[in-house]
């Protein structure tokens, strides 16, 4: 597939790198295209791995992810573009991490709102799906390298066929067992939330190879 990923740290360095080794073609979209990070990563990634702008990604896309920094995103994806989105899944993987304050960060967005349904705000015509955010990239793309991928992943979005298409990207691609409905993009605010849980057992666990399961 042709695939779109609007961020060029290390998490859409990381699902950019995976998604090439298993033979898409991903474009890294960036602020301006021929930055050094985007450039470096082209060469590590491979032969259809190429670069641009957060526009030039979103366009090429038949699916985008969004990994770009949480204070950033929504003028990322002004900056994409909604025509270049229309009709489109994004896969928001966004944390609201406010960081000015130091360690531990605070989420900006607030207990009634969230980056999932903002995104969502700003492209109307795309159909946002939330996941991935709870977990540290290394295991977004790779869940059995914790405890051989018995935990779980959540999504959340307003469109059912494209939760079900994410569901199956995450199973098949990237080695989810388990992913959990949560149900409409509002539940983006505790899947946001959570990290600050999250940031926390990092902290205590000194390793962020780790996820939660739900035991019934
Ligand atoms: N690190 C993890 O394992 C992890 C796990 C779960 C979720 N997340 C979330 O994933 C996202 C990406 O994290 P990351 O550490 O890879 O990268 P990051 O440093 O948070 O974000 C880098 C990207 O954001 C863009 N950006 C920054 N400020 C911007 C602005 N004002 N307007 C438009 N774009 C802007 C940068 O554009 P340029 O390319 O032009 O510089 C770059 O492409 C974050 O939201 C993070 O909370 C991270």
């Amino acid at each position: 597939m042709k695939i779109g990923v609007l961020g060029t740290g290390t998490v859409g360095q990381t699902i950019g790198g995976k998604l090439v080794s298993l033979g898409d073609e991903v474009k890294m979209g960036s602020r301006s295209a021929g930055g050094e990070n985007a450039r470096e990563w082209v060469k590590k990634a491979g032969s259809t791995a190429s670069e641009g702008t957060f526009a030039d990604a979103a366009r090429f896309g038949e699916i985008v992810f969004n990994c770009t920094s949480g204070a950033g995103s929504i003028e990322a994806l002004r900056a994409a573009g909604a025509a270049n989105l229309e009709g489109k899944v994004l896969i928001d993987v966004t944390n609201p991490l406010d960081f000015s304050k130091g360690m531990p960060p605070t989420l900006f967005t607030g207990s009634t709102d969230s980056l999932g349904e903002a995104a969502q705000r700003e492209l109307p015509g795309a159909k946002v799906v939330k996941t991935l955010n709870t977990v540290n990239c290394d295991v977004m793309v790779d869940a059995r390298r914790v405890a051989g991928g018995d935990h779980d992943m959540f999504v959340a979005g307003n469109d059912a066929g494209a939760k079900a298409q994410v569901s199956e990207i995450l199973k098949s691609w990237f080695g989810w067992k388990n992913v959990l409905d949560l149900g409409d993009i509002s539940a983006a605010r505790g899947m946001e939330s959570y990290v600050a849980l999250w940031v926390r057992a990092w902290g205590a666990l000194k390793t962020a190879d780790f996820n939660i399961k739900i035991v019934r």
